[in-house]
């Protein structure tokens, strides 16, 4: 208690490296071009030497601004504007660090996970971490494993619950300059965000950088997605089927490739439950699996859509998050949403496999309509109301609808 009571938290922040978060960047007008933000770590003068993470350039402090007038030093803890004695590109999220101990730069970690959120973590699923002024698309993995906070023993878990905390890795989508959280406390700490409530989902710690991310680069094709495309003379996309079990996807997704390879077109049509019996036979059907299942069919599609081909994708993918996954993934090529919209009572009714019955009875858990969620599409390119078109006038429909984008021609 003695030590709580008079440890000095700031003065221990201040014997660290100088690290500000720009905040804030001012308008270059009247010859004054300031970075506004706060210094979380360290002190700063004018005239010491500084490095922009991530960009990495330097340059040497020249005025510390305040409304109080210029400072010779600023501390840890207190909000500035720095100017630079060179021009160089300054945004809000960056960082200006010590040049010569400044944070490293990775997109990938391990971490401790607090979890926030009624809703479980979902390993794999898109979130958005947020770190000092940056907000940047972040998946998480299974755990390694969860903590008893009473025992602080190490337990086995496959997701994060309410107040789980679990250590596990992080993949961001763009690199970020970080210190571990044992460091400093705001360029090693992150918040989560569920991208589409925009709720705070959780909180964490940084440990350190996995190395692999230092060592994996890309390797450079010399046969490209363009050079596939133009020899199959398409333009390679994805036409993505969602809706329930029994909605009539696969029949629909069926017609449509027979029609496109009668016209010449090379195509390839993944299916749920054909991926499901090689590629993803580790997965069942909780959100976690389902989510695992969008996601590496995805990756899929979209090596699929680089060797040039119109990929059809069959899945009930019951989650938006998921499906928007694929889309920021798969836009650049083309990305046509299918709802197959089918009434869960007709589609049960239809019951080709007799599933919905079996769930009916208790014998088949977490099935979708039944005890598992289906969330419908907001913003589909196309709906197909199954109870008043047929298979066929459907692919009628959605081939009309390509040919009518160019995809069936070549660029
Ligand atoms: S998804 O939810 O992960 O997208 P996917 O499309 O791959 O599902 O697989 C759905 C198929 O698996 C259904 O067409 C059905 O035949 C079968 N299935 C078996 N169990 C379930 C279940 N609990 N919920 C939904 N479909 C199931």
């Amino acid at each position: 208690m003695d030590y709580l009571e008079t440890v000095n938290v700031e003065e221990d922040l201040q014997r660290g490296p100088m690290r500000m978060l720009v905040q804030w960047v001012n308008r270059p007008d009247l010859d004054f071009r300031g970075f506004s933000g706060r210094i979380v770590g360290g002190a700063l003068r004018p005239g010491d030497r500084v490095r922009i993470l991530p960009s990495g350039k330097e340059s040497v402090v020249k005025r510390i601004v305040t409304k109080d007038g210029d400072l010779d030093v600023a501390v840890a803890g207190q909000s500035v504007t720095v100017t630079l004695a060179d021009e160089i590109d300054i945004s809000r999220g960056d960082i200006i660090a010590a040049a010569d101990s400044p944070p490293a730069v990775a997109d990938q970690f391990e971490a401790d996970v607090i979890w926030m959120n009624t809703e479980p973590m979902l390993p794999g699923r898109p979130y958005l971490l947020k770190t000092g002024a940056r907000n940047i698309g972040a998946t998480i993995t299974k755990p390694k494993y969860k903590v008893n906070v009473n025992t602080l023993e190490h337990l086995a878990a496959t997701t994060l619950e309410l107040n789980d905390i679990g250590v596990c890795n992080l993949h961001l989508d763009r690199a970020i300059a970080f210190d571990p959280y044992e460091q400093n406390r705001d360029t090693g700490s992150f918040i989560l965000i569920d991208r589409l409530t925009n709720d705070t989902v959780g909180a964490g710690l940084l440990h350190f950088a996995l190395r692999r991310s230092q060592n994996i680069h890309w390797q450079a094709i010399e046969v490209n997605k363009q050079a596939h495309a133009s020899l199959n003379g398409q333009q390679p996309c994805v036409v993505w089927f969602t809706g329930l079990s029994s909605a009539g996807k696969s029949t629909i997704a069926n017609l449509v490739q027979s029609k496109l390879h009668a016209l010449g077109r090379h195509t390839y049509l993944l299916d749920g439950d054909n991926v499901r019996h090689g590629f993803n036979k580790d997965l069942g059907f909780t959100e976690a699996d389902r989510v695992e299942n969008i996601r590496r069919v995805v990756e899929v599609a979209a090596l699929m859509v680089d060797a040039g081909l119109i990929v059809l994708a069959s899945f009930i993918s019951p989650f938006r998050a998921e499906r928007q996954m694929a889309r920021d993934l798969l836009d650049k090529g083309g990305f046509h949403e299918v709802f197959v919209d089918t009434p869960l009572e007709v589609a049960e009714e239809r019951d080709p496999k007799g599933l919905y019955k079996k769930a009916r009875h208790g014998e088949l858990i977490n099935f979708t309509g039944i005890d598992s969620p289906y969330e419908q599409p907001e913003n589909p390119e196309f709906r197909i109301d199954t109870t008043t078109d047929t298979p066929e006038q459907a692919a009628d429909r959605i081939v009309a609808h390509l040919g009518a984008t160019g995809i069936l021609e070549p660029r």
